[in-house]
């Protein structure tokens, strides 16, 4: 997914049945730490126009729509928002990424898990 200081997520999809669980959130939280890890900065994506449920979760991830490249996706000539994020390595991100972090997970960072 990572090549130096720019990391790009090609796909990322959960199962139909499972949706509206914030696992797609929990995905995505994992890609940003692997990309921070590895040193990235900047991560971007392409995303379906009509793609609404997606933008707004990558929105929350502070991904900017900056630009569109025109017929896409072959299979039906859709075209894809291009949507990035710059600073992923910054102390402000890492706030917001433990924010969705504690949000999917109802812990703060570090916290243990309850035993069951
Ligand atoms: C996009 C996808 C991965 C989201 O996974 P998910 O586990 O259902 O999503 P989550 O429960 O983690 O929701 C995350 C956020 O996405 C947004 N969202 C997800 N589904 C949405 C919908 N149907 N309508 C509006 N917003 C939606 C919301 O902002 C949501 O946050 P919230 O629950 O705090 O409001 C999933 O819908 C999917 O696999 N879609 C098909 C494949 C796809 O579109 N992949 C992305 C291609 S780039």
């Amino acid at each position: 997914m990572s090549s130096g200081l720019e990391a790009h997520i090609t796909t990322i999809a959960v199962d139909p049945l499972l949706h509206g669980r914030h696992i797609g959130m929990k995905i995505m939280i994992c890609l940003m730490d692997a990309a921070i890890e590895r040193g990235g900065r900047t991560v971007s994506l392409e995303v379906r126009k009509s793609n609404a449920g997606a933008q707004a979760m990558y929105e929350q991830f502070a991904f900017q729509p900056v630009g569109v490249r025109r017929g896409y996706y072959i299979e039906t000539g859709e075209d894809a928002v291009v949507m990035w994020v710059d600073g992923v390595n910054e102390p402000s991100y890492s706030t917001r990424l433990n924010g969705l972090r504690e949000k999917v997970t109802g812990k703060a960072p570090g916290e243990p898990t309850p035993q069951a």
